[in-house]
């Protein structure tokens, strides 16, 4: 059965504002790569090569970085979402280049780090209408909950107030065609978009075979910022050292640091799990564990851990750097000017937490 990839990667990104203010939140990344890239393997991992990636107002960075999909081994086509109307709305969207096949849908900021292989296998092999990925999660109310009955979906509702389960809907679909005619059929949400969620009842409500699969293993909406450094985290945990960057003698490197090409670490201590980007240089410094600093950053003088720094920023005398997640060319620095007083210039929905 020949299968279509189809990743979203529209929408706007609200929860991770500032960051999202000025580029994609599917780009951001977990472990110095981009979050949509991971999804992109899994797919292909799981031998779907023909992938449709919809796209919104920040489609020309997410062009930018996929390209035609070559580099991960899969033919990409750019699918245009005039307005963020909803997940079904995106699959409408979608039509022409799905046609008449079945296809999985991956939400473009879902990591799952397990993959998606063994459900795509089970897929093939059972072909139902439609296979949801359920996990069990505390707060589902934050996502789409499913009430099972006898080993099949009853009933799904999105975002209730009142979950009647904590099985949340993972953003990873198997459908079959016929979701096609479902989307069509269903009218907006009270938030005012053309839901997946209620697609998918809609299919339940007229007897057609909609199968759960409850993955044990970690799954994460990369969403918000606290699950962002969770998710950098776990994938910290799995990736293998590599070290292809300098370091000078008066550093100590301890426990499972990658270099990547081009970085430098001099009069450092890095503790890992951490990630220190190209080009990047950590001068009179200290990293911590579940650190990800991306490419052509300045470290000086600082102590930086359970972060996530992004291109281009400075972060010079600054005593310690926890929890947090901190955007593109930031300029983080002790000043010497008198009173000495917090001195800030931050974007509309920027965060800080002083001491
Ligand atoms: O993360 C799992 C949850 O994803 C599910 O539990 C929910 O049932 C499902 O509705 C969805 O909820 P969210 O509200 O978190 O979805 P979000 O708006 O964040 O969009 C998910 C992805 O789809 C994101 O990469 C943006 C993209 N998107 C979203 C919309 C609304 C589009 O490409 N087009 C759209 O119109």
């Amino acid at each position: 059965m020949r299968l279509r990839g189809l990743i979203l990667s529209g929408g706007s990104g609200t929860r991770l504002r500032p960051i999202t203010h000025t580029g994609a939140k599917q780009l951001v990344p977990v472990a110095n790569k981009p979050v949509l890239f991971y999804g992109l393997e899994a797919l292909v991992a799981a031998g779907i090569d023909e992938i449709g990636i919809v796209v919104g107002d920040t489609h020309r960075e997410i062009r930018q970085a996929v390209g035609d999909g070559s580099r991960f081994g899969a033919r990409v086509e750019y699918i245009p979402q005039t307005q963020p109307l909803g997940l079904a709305h995106a699959v409408q969207t979608a039509r022409a280049f799905l046609g008449t096949d079945p296809f999985v849908m991956y939400l473009g900021d879902n990591f799952i780090p397990g993959g998606i292989s063994d459900v795509v296998a089970e897929f093939r092999k059972e072909q139902p209408d439609v296979l949801i990925l359920l996990k069990r999660m505390p707060h589902p109310e934050r996502f789409g909950v499913a009430v099972l009955e006898e080993g099949r979906v009853r009933q799904l509702v999105e975002k209730p107030l009142e979950p009647p389960s904590d099985l949340v809907l993972v953003g990873v679909y198997l459908f079959q065609p016929s979701i096609l005619e479902a989307v069509d059929a269903i009218r907006p949400s009270p938030r005012g978009e053309l839901e997946i969620t209620d697609a998918i009842q809609w299919q339940v409500d007229r007897g057609r075979r909609v199968t759960p699969h409850v993955i044990e293993g970690p799954w994460i909406d990369t969403g918000k910022m606290d699950d962002l450094l969770e998710c950098n985290r776990v994938v910290l945990d799995r990736l293998p050292e590599q070290r292809l960057g300098t370091v000078d003698a008066g550093s100590r490197l301890i426990g499972k640091v990658i270099l990547e090409a081009g970085s430098q670490v001099s009069g450092s201590t890095l503790r890992g799990p951490c990630i220190i980007g190209e080009r990047t240089r950590i001068v009179d410094a200290y990293v911590g564990p579940f650190t990800a600093i991306y490419h052509d950053v300045l470290i000086e003088a600082s102590e930086v851990e359970h972060a996530i720094v992004l291109e281009h920023t400075v972060i010079r005398g600054a005593r310690k750097i926890e929890d947090s997640l901190i955007g593109r060319h930031v300029v983080v620095e002790r000043g010497i000017a008198l009173p000495q007083a917090h001195r800030m210039m931050l974007g509309d929905h920027s965060r800080v937490e002083l001491p």
